[in-house]
C-alpha cells in the first residue's frame, strides 16, 4: 500500500478509545484495534463450541502467524518462537548464552534487557549515554575497555528517552568484533522497520503490547538459525519434545526451531490477537507506519516549540522515534495536571514522554499543545 493512498484520519475508527481519553503513551502500551479483540474473542468462542476437537485449526493458525511474524522481520518461521514478554524472553537467551562470556550493555536499558543477565551472574559492563545517545563509538570504547565481553545487549529504542539505535551499524560492529548481538525490539517492533538478516541480529526479544498494538501476554523471541543446529532448549515440557505422546522419553529429541522454546500448550488467544495486529501492522506496511509517526511527531514537536516547550529532540533524525522527551522543570506535576484533564502520557525517571501512534491526530496534538502551554505557565 502507499504512503498517500492510507487515509490516515479513518485509522482510529479500528480503534474503540474512549472518546475523552486523549492517549500519547504508546510507550507504556497502546490500546488495541477491534480486529485484535476478534481475534481473540475468536479463539474463546471455537473452544466454546468445539473443544479440543479445534485444535489442528489453532495450530495451523500460529503457523500461519509465526510465518507473518518471520517476513515481517525477514526472518525464518523457525527462527521464531512466542513467549509471554520481554522479561521471559530475555532470561530465555540469556539462559542460553550461558558460559559464551561477559556482556556490554547500555547504561539506563529498560529492566527486562539487564536483570536477566544480572540474576544468572553474567559479569555486565555498561555504556555511558552522551547527551542521551549511544554512539558506536563510545560502545566501541567501552567495549575495548572490558574484559571477556561476548554478548552485546542493546534496545533498538531506548524507552527512557526514545533514543533510537541504528541497528545495521550495530550490527556491523558485533560481527567485527565477534559478539552475539541481542536486540529489545519492545519500543519499535511494528512502528520502526527492522530487518534481522540485514542487521546481524543474533537474538531478539520483545513484548508486543505497545508499538504492536496486541495487548499484554504474548512476545516475539528470534534465534537466528545458525544457533538452532544442536539447540538444547532452557526448558523441556510436553510440547518441545518428540514423543509426549507415546511417553518415550529414553533419548530426549526437541522439536526443531525457536519453536523449542514453546514447552507445553500455547496461549492461543494471546497469539492470535498478535496475528490480527501483524496483519494490520503489514497491511499498511511498517515504512509506511514510521513515516505516519515521524509526521506527527514533527508536528507535535515543532507546536511545542512555537509554543516555547523544550524537547530533547535527536538533531540525527535517523536516532528519532516514536518517543518525544520534553525538557521540563517539573515534569511530575505537569503530568499530574495533564492526568486531571484526561491525558494519557508517561513519567519515567525525570522526564515526561509523550508519544504518537497511527491513532493519534494533528487535532489532538493541537488539543495537547494548548493544553500543556496553559499548564506550564500556570506553574
Ligand atoms: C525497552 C523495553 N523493554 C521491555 C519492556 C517491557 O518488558 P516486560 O514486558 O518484560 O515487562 C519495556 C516496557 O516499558 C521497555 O520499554
Amino acid at each position: 500500500m502507499e504512503y498517500k493512498n492510507i487515509n490516515w484520519n479513518r485509522i482510529k475508527e479500528q480503534f474503540t478509545i474512549e472518546p475523552s481519553l486523549k492517549y500519547f503513551g504508546s510507550c507504556v502500551s497502546s490500546p488495541i484495534p477491534t480486529q485484535v479483540i476478534d481475534a481473540a474473542n475468536q479463539y474463546y468462542i471455537e473452544q466454546a463450541r468445539f473443544g479440543d476437537s479445534a485444535w489442528d485449526i489453532w495450530e495451523k493458525r500460529q503457523e500461519a502467524i509465526r510465518s507473518n511474524i518471520a517476513t515481517l522481520l525477514n526472518a525464518e518461521p523457525e527462527e521464531i518462537g512466542f513467549g509471554m514478554n520481554t522479561s521471559h524472553g530475555m532470561n530465555l537467551v540469556a539462559e542460553i548464552l550461558k558460559g559464551e562470556g561477559n556482556v556490554l550493555t547500555m547504561k539506563g536499558e529498560f529492566a527486562s534487557s539487564i536483570v536477566p543477565w544480572l540474576n544468572k551472574r553474567y559479569e555486565v559492563s555498561y555504556v555511558n549515554p552522551i547527551n542521551f545517545e549511544y554512539p558506536i563509538s563510545e560502545i566501541e570504547s567501552a567495549f575495548k575497555a572490558s574484559s571477556n565481553t561476548k554478548v552485546l545487549v542493546s534496545s533498538h529504542v531506548q524507552y527512557s528517552t526514545g533514543y533510537m539505535q541504528d541497528l545495521n551499524l550495530l550490527g556491523d560492529f558485533c560481527r567485527k568484533n565477534k559478539l552475539i548481538n541481542v536486540i529489545n525490539a519492545t519500543q519499535s517492533i511494528g512502528a520502526m522497520p527492522i530487518n534481522v538478516k540485514e542487521s546481524n541480529i543474533d537474538f531478539l526479544v520483545c513484548s508486543t503490547y505497545k508499538w504492536a498494538l496486541s495487548g499484554f501476554g504474548v512476545a516475539i523471541i528470534y534465534i537466528n538459525k545458525k544457533y538452532l543446529k544442536n539447540f538444547t532448549p532452557p526448558m523441556a515440557g510436553s510440547l518441545n519434545v518428540e514423543g509426549s505422546l507415546s511417553g518415550d522419553f529414553d533419548s530426549l529429541k526437541y522439536t526443531y526451531g525457536a519453536k523449542s522454546l514453546e514447552i507445553g500448550t500455547p496461549h492461543f488467544p494471546n497469539i492470535f490477537a498478535l496475528g490480527a495486529a501483524i496483519e494490520i501492522i503489514s497491511k499498511l506496511g511498517v515504512n509506511n507506519i514510521q513515516t505516519r509517526i515521524y509526521e506527527l511527531q514533527e508536528y507535535l514537536r515543532k507546536e511545542l516549540e512555537n509554543n516555547e516547550i523544550k524537547t530533547h529532540h535527536f538533531s540525527d533524525k535517523s536516532h528519532r522515534s516514536g518517543i518525544l522527551l520534553l525538557d521540563l522543570k517539573n515534569p511530575k506535576e505537569v503530568s499530574d495536571k495533564l492526568e486531571v484533564l484526561n491525558y494519557f502520557v508517561s513519567r519515567r525517571m525525570d522526564g515526561l514522554r509523550l508519544t504518537t501512534h497511527i491513532f493519534n491526530s494533528k487535532d489532538e496534538i493541537d488539543q495537547l499543545v494548548q493544553d500543556l502551554k496553559k499548564i506550564i505557565n500556570s506553574l
